[in-house]
């Protein structure tokens, strides 16, 4: 009985000192709110990674995480819901956060691309906002898709993509297909087609009236294998492994954290599952001015990453990167003239 008291009181004594630590409770804080990786902490905590090892280390033993291994990365969790109620009891406080810039930041652009891309849905204002006069058709006949394509869902296409990621690769009866970031469903109903009523295509986007026009094209068109929902592709609302293909045109550089964005990919993807991807990426680096316009952002320009950076990012959340294609043409057709350039890729999940 005494033994007992002793052992309780000693993991208690260990739980609050791991507690204890201005840096630990950053750590626990952020990860009360979201996963992480371990690499985040050092933006997040603002201190070097061999000492966030160790203050990762004092909260393992201490019984408050876990981690497990995804690909090249380790990504630390609280270790279950017990402990994470355990914590709000104690007081631990939710910390947003984000890797490479504060989460204020990072919110805001958020804010500004859902008020931007609601006003697309809503027929407000036409394309991307930042760049040239093409209408949807001419856009989507430039980019990959089929006359067949533009006219059999003229209603979801509105010109908002920068490749079609339906036509880099095969899209089988019966898999189950995401859309990251699907607008008003335009990719997500050509590759309903394919996957017939066998398969299922799930649409993920963030903004709830481009969702309702999505859930209306559904409906018009007749799909009952298509289902939108509501959610940040940087936060799946995905079961982990239940995935064929992911695919996604021209949305993840709007993701103020596109690590995430792949590791969530990763996560959701069956094993050997694929991806499908265009997205516009960096050829020249922006000036600071550039990167906070938010006409710019919501264009698909200022939150872009250089090439080699989104390239590394994809390779260290765990896929294998087949390059098919890259449009630099687009930068003049698109994009009045900026350093750009349109990346259509084939990632493995490794
Ligand atoms: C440029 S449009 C592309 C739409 C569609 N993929 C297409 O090609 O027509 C970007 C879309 O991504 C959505 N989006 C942007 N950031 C997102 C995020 N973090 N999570 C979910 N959706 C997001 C926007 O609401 C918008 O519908």
């Amino acid at each position: 009985m005494y033994k007992y008291t002793y052992v309780m009181i000693e993991e208690k004594a260990r739980f609050f000192k791991a507690l204890g630590d201005r840096t630990r409770l950053t750590i626990v804080g952020c990860l009360l709110k979201h996963d992480h990786c371990a690499c985040d902490f050092t933006d997040i905590a603002g201190k070097d990674q061999t000492t966030i090892s160790r203050h990762l280390k004092i909260l393992i033993e201490a019984g408050v995480l876990r981690y497990e291994k995804n690909g090249r990365y380790v990504i630390y969790s609280i270790r279950d819901d017990s402990m994470k109620e355990t914590l709000e009891r104690c007081g631990v406080e939710k910390v947003d956060s984000c890797c490479s810039e504060s989460a204020m930041d990072a919110q805001t652009k958020k804010h500004v691309v859902k008020k931007n891309y609601g006003k697309i849905a809503l027929g407000m204002v036409q394309g991307c906002g930042c760049c040239g006069d093409l209408s949807g058709e001419e856009i989507a006949g430039s980019i990959g898709y089929s006359s067949n394509d533009i006219s059999s869902f003229s209603d979801a296409n509105l010109g908002l993509g920068c490749g079609n990621p339906t036509a880099l690769g095969d899209i089988h009866e019966g898999e189950v297909v995401l859309d990251l970031g699907s607008g008003a469903g335009f990719d997500s109903f050509l590759a309903a087609r394919k996957v017939g009523k066998a398969g299922k295509v799930i649409g993920v986007d963030m903004t709830a009236e481009m969702l309702a026009k999505a859930k209306e094209n559904a409906e018009s068109y007749g799909f009952a294998n298509v289902e939108f929902r509501q959610g940040d592709i940087e936060e799946l609302p995905v079961a982990t492994g239940s995935v064929d293909v992911v695919m996604s045109n021209c949305v993840i550089n709007l993701a103020p954290d596109k690590s995430r964005v792949f590791r969530e990919a990763h996560r959701v993807l069956k094993d050997n599952g694929r991806m499908y991807l265009s997205d516009i990426v960096l050829l020249k680096d922006l000036t600071a001015e550039e990167r906070s316009d938010e006409n710019l952002i919501c264009a698909c320009v200022g939150g872009a990453l250089m090439k080699e950076d989104y390239l590394r990012i994809i390779r260290e959340a765990g896929f294998i990167i087949r390059i098919i294609d890259e449009d630099k043409d687009i930068s003049k057709r698109q994009y009045a003239g900026y350093p750009l350039e349109s990346l259509k890729l084939e990632l493995r999940k490794k």
